[in-house]
């Protein structure tokens, strides 16, 4: 009933009904931002060589979570409130090994799980639309010691609005694939308060990138976060 009230539904339905999923190829690169093959790839998860057991929070079609398991021999999970996303990831991505995804909201999910995870990220997924104040402890509850938690979030000022004066969330939209909007809420935080809720759960911000997209004027379009567990 939650995930089907959600705009996230909608635009998921919207995207389904356009025509079947297939099997893809799997991304040469990870993406962080809304322009490909731009910014930083897979690298700022600090991975390493060995096996890593990784959760993607909000994956929608489990692009990035391929990546991951191919191309950076991770065990990835990904994890979407919709069910209809779930499946279409699963349609173009279920052959692959070291790589599943779960239906759920991401919170029920990591209260769920007893697993500690390597890496754990979010791609303008689920970081941003869950009240950080409940969402960030729990991330670093299920990151081991001094790896990295990373998301995207579209950035606080976009559009030249001002950013957030105080914890609450603001007034968004979901753009559909038809460009019509459905509101949601977002906690639009700039890098500062960022780091403030990541320091109150145990998290040690160690970057904070803006980037531009020259399509969408000057304002910057992207915040890319990195933090570590302490
Ligand atoms: C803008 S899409 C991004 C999808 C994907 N990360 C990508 O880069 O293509 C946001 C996704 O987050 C999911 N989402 C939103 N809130 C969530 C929550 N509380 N738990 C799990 N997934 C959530 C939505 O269903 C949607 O698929």
């Amino acid at each position: 009933m939650l995930a089907q009230a959600s705009p996230w539904y909608v635009h998921a339905l919207q995207r389904t009904s356009a025509g079947p999923a297939e099997p893809l190829s799997v991304p040469a690169r990870m993406e962080w931002l809304t322009r490909r093959d731009r910014g930083p790839g897979a690298e700022i998860l600090n991975l390493g060589p060995h096996r890593k057991r990784v959760l993607e929070l909000g994956c929608g079609p489990g692009h990035n979570a391929a990546h991951l398991a191919t191309r950076h021999a991770a065990r990835v999970t990904g994890v979407d409130l919709v069910g209809l996303q779930v499946r279409r990831a699963r349609s173009h991505y279920g052959r692959l090994r070291n790589l599943d995804f779960v239906a759920g909201h991401v919170l029920h999910y990591l209260q769920a799980t007893d697993e500690q995870f390597d890496a754990i990220y979010s791609v303008f997924g689920a970081v941003g639309l869950v009240a950080p104040q409940v969402l960030l402890p729990a991330i670093a509850q299920h990151l081991k010691p001094g790896r990295t938690f990373a998301f995207s979030v579209p950035h606080p000022q976009r559009h030249g609005r001002p950013p957030s004066i105080d914890d609450r969330p603001r007034r968004d939209f979901v753009t559909l694939p038809d460009r019509s909007r459905l509101p949601i809420v977002r906690w639009d935080f700039d890098c500062s308060r960022w780091e403030t809720h990541l320091d109150r759960a145990g998290l040690w911000l160690s970057s904070a990138q803006e980037f531009h997209d020259a399509r969408q004027g000057r304002w910057p379009t992207t915040l890319l976060i990195t933090a570590r567990k302490l």
